[in-house]
């Protein structure tokens, strides 16, 4: 279990308002700057996660921050990133529908800003891995840096690497997640990584992309093939003004699903029997 205790070097999430927060590593000795005063580490460290702090100087400034322990939410809206993230709505539906969990082992590609890795990586926990790869070289370096104020190194590998080109020695592996522009491409290579009924997830934000994907995947002969879309409203909560937001994000991309099976022919439906022809089904497995 993680300490409910602030050390230096942890990763805390900063609030001020519904619009000014910050996920910031504490490092002691230092602090960190706001239009709003000056946060000292040495502040926060020692204290409990869901205290508050007062920024400084306290005479001039004193606004009232509350420090709170990162969500795996957090993670992906607060993260340093560049490439597109994955909302959370779509990485809860990765974690309950492929399955991940303590102890899985995933591939993922590619790991852009390394914001889902980190969400995987906290659900692996304490003795699963995620190996994840990118072919950009700023996005590895990104990734390897909110890896490691995520204080999940241990657990998450960032590797440079092709998912439709290269071999990776791994196999067995539970889930793969796919978040890349052309998911398609990969699929073949990875089934030799896929432990059966293994999942694979592959975000798409087009409808172009799924198709490929889906039609690739049974091509493949994977099973239980699904895509999804999320659309996820915030409900603003006021006196006598109670309704959705006005502002919402439409749309976030699509999320196929599919698992990996052994593809055995069914001796008993691949042909019709011809009229009065005998079947010898010594040997056959039953049809349940
Ligand atoms: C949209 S970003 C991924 C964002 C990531 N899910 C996150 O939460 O930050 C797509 C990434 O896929 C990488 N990529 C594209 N083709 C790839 C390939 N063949 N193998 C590995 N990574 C690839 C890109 O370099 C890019 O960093």
């Amino acid at each position: 279990m993680s300490s409910d205790i602030i050390k230096d070097d942890d990763l805390i999430f900063l609030i001020l308002d519904e619009k000014r927060r910050w996920l910031v590593q504490v490092k002691s000795g230092a602090n960190f700057h706001t239009h709003k005063g000056i946060i000292e580490f040495d502040d926060i460290i020692g204290k409990n996660f869901g205290s508050v702090v007062f920024s400084r100087p306290l005479n001039t400034q004193g606004y009232k921050f509350y420090v709170l322990k990162p969500l795996p939410s957090d993670y992906i809206l607060h993260m340093t990133r560049k490439t597109q993230i994955i909302y959370p709505e779509d990485a809860g539906l990765i974690l309950l529908y492929t399955g991940i969990g303590p102890g899985s082992i995933v591939i993922e590609a590619g790991c852009g800003s390394g914001a889902l890795t980190c969400i995987l990586g906290n659900f692996v926990r304490p003795n699963g891995h995620i190996y994840s790869f990118d072919i950009s070289e700023k996005s590895l370096k990104r990734a390897k840096l909110n890896v490691s104020k995520a204080n999940l190194d241990d657990i998450i590998s960032i590797q440079s690497g092709d998912i439709i080109t290269d071999d990776f020695q791994l196999d067995n592996v539970d889930a793969v997640v796919l978040d890349m522009a052309t998911p398609w491409n990969a699929i073949e290579k990875i089934l030799n990584y896929l432990k059966f009924s293994g999942t694979l997830v592959s975000f798409s934000p087009t409808i172009e992309q799924v198709k490929k994907t889906v039609s690739k995947m049974k091509d493949n002969k994977l099973v239980e093939i699904n895509t999804y879309e999320l659309i996820k409203r915030k409900i603003q909560v006021k006196e006598n003004a109670t309704r959705p937001e006005v502002r919402m994000i439409g749309h976030t991309g699509y999320l196929t699903f599919g698992r990996k099976i052994k593809n055995v022919k069914n001796p008993y439906r691949e042909r019709k029997p011809k009229e009065n022809e005998f079947i010898d089904l010594n040997d056959l497995p039953l049809r349940g």
